[in-house]
């Protein structure tokens, strides 16, 4: 049976979990894929750090030499996380002729160009399926299973931990604080969330996602960011009350060449597939022109749900006869044939403080009309001190600069804007 040698980058979450899938699964391996994995280095910060797996500790290294520099190790597979060193490791190993496998959605995501290119030109393979969603093979299904498709919008919930904080917001009534501290104490976001509540976990994954299904670049620096740091229980319990579930989602939409990309928190319809989506789970929406609207939904994240889409990425690289590549010229801007829109259509949903006397409704709906914003749903929330009541108003879809223009012409003597956040249906 041929032996394929590799090597890690990395042993922490994933790196264990790979580990222990590999060991684990060898049987399995032999039989199906007729090959027999060897990991022959693991490069680590600590070597005197307990580990989550059985690696022998004469496998550890702190010299990156002995991973990427062994003639032996035909496959290097990086879960070190983080742009750098990770990218240079993995420039270096791409160079030397050997496969990448990598989790890492920051490196792919800023550096795919430079990863590509040297892929390519030393005949080497690149995978990445683990750096998007987890164990959801959506890489796999934009590159290969959806491939005779144009696919004109693609809608997901691809950051467990803000899915778990907003489901649990959504559930309980409990309020954003409250809640990432509970995530923290469970293990389920980071003692330092900001990638992840700030909306940048998710929008490197929709710049790696969307340049597949558009078959075109789409740099990360055109994704528009938006966490969910500002959000209240009160807007998820008006929202509810109107029949929406909140949720961060990332959205991707081509029409010809104008390419729509962002990331913001959305109020999404309850009976939308992605609204049943909840906890930690990760799911892709998407519609192409064959093959229609599907969701694909699983583990975003974990070390045996990532190391299920490491371990196939292995196996596809040691046993596939020739390396694929993206079909699109993978450079570091985009292609200057496409037009990044950020004034796309929404609907709105707007929490007000207004002044309780007549004809203050009569005012908001002129400053709205005037940039011809019209309401859909309109509601009132009992009553508040010193004469304002909460108001909340739904809009019919409307162009983003028209919406932020009528807000900003809003006298705060009439009403004050707590929150504005878009409607997707
Ligand atoms: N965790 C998940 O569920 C998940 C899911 C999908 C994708 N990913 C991606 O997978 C990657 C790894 O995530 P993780 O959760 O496994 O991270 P982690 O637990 O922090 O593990 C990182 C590993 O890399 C090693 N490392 C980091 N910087 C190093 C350096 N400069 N030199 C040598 N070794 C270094 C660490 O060594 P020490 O152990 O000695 O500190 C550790 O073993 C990230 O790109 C992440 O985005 C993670």
């Amino acid at each position: 049976m041929k032996e394929i040698v590799i090597g890690f980058l990395g042993c922490g979450n994933v790196g264990g979990g790979v580990w222990n899938l590999l060991d684990g699964f060898k049987k399995e391996i032999a039989h199906r894929n007729h090959v027999a994995i060897r990991v022959k280095k693991v490069l680590v910060r600590d070597v005197s750090k307990a580990r989550t797996c059985a690696v022998p500790a004469e496998l550890l290294t702190t010299e990156v030499d002995e991973v990427v520099g062994d003639p032996e190790i035909s496959i290097v597979v990086e879960f070190m996380g983080g742009e750098q060193p990770a990218t240079e490791y993995m420039l270096r190993a791409l160079k030397a002729g050997k496969t990448v496998v990598t989790a890492n959605k920051v490196a792919v995501a800023l550096n795919w160009h430079r990863l590509q290119a040297a892929a390519q030109e030393h005949n080497a393979g690149l995978y990445y399926e683990a750096s998007v969603c987890g164990a959801i093979p959506i890489i796999a299904a934009l590159q290969h299973s959806l491939q005779a498709n144009r696919i004109g919008h693609m809608m997901g919930i691809i950051n467990g931990t803000t899915n778990y904080i907003l489901s649990r917001m959504y559930e309980r009534g409990e309020s954003y604080e409250a809640v990432l501290e509970d995530a923290k104490r469970l293990g389920l976001a980071e003692p330092n969330p900001a990638s992840d509540v700030e909306g940048y976990d998710a929008a490197y994954k929709l710049s790696i996602m969307a340049s597949l299904a558009f078959h075109a670049r789409i740099p990360f620096k055109k994704v528009y960011v938006e966490g969910i740091t500002k959000l209240t229980a009160m807007d998820i319990a008006c929202g509810k009350e109107m029949g929406y579930v909140l949720k961060l989602l990332a959205v991707a939409k081509r029409e010809e060449d104008t390419i729509q990309v962002r990331v913001h928190p959305t109020f999404l319809p309850e009976t939308h597939p992605l609204s049943q989506v909840n906890g930690s789970f990760n799911a892709v929406y998407l519609h192409g022109h064959a093959c229609q609207e599907m969701m694909l939904q699983g583990r975003g994240a974990g070390d045996m749900p990532t190391a299920s889409a490491v371990v196939s990425d292995i196996l596809r690289a040691a046993t596939c006869e020739t390396h694929e590549h993206p079909t699109f010229a993978n450079t570091a801007d985009a292609d200057a044939s496409l037009t990044f829109d950020d004034n796309w259509d929404c609907s709105y949903f707007l929490r007000l403080t207004a002044e309780d006397r007549p004809g203050v409704l009569e005012k908001i709906a002129g400053w709205l009309a005037k940039e011809n914003v019209s309401i859909a749903t309109m509601m009132q929330k009992g009553r508040m001190e010193h004469g304002r009541v909460p108001l909340i108003i739904v809009t019919h879809a409307a162009p983003e600069k028209a919406m932020q223009k009528a807000i900003s012409a809003f006298d705060s003597q009439v009403c004050v804007v707590e929150s504005m956040i878009r409607v997707e249906q």
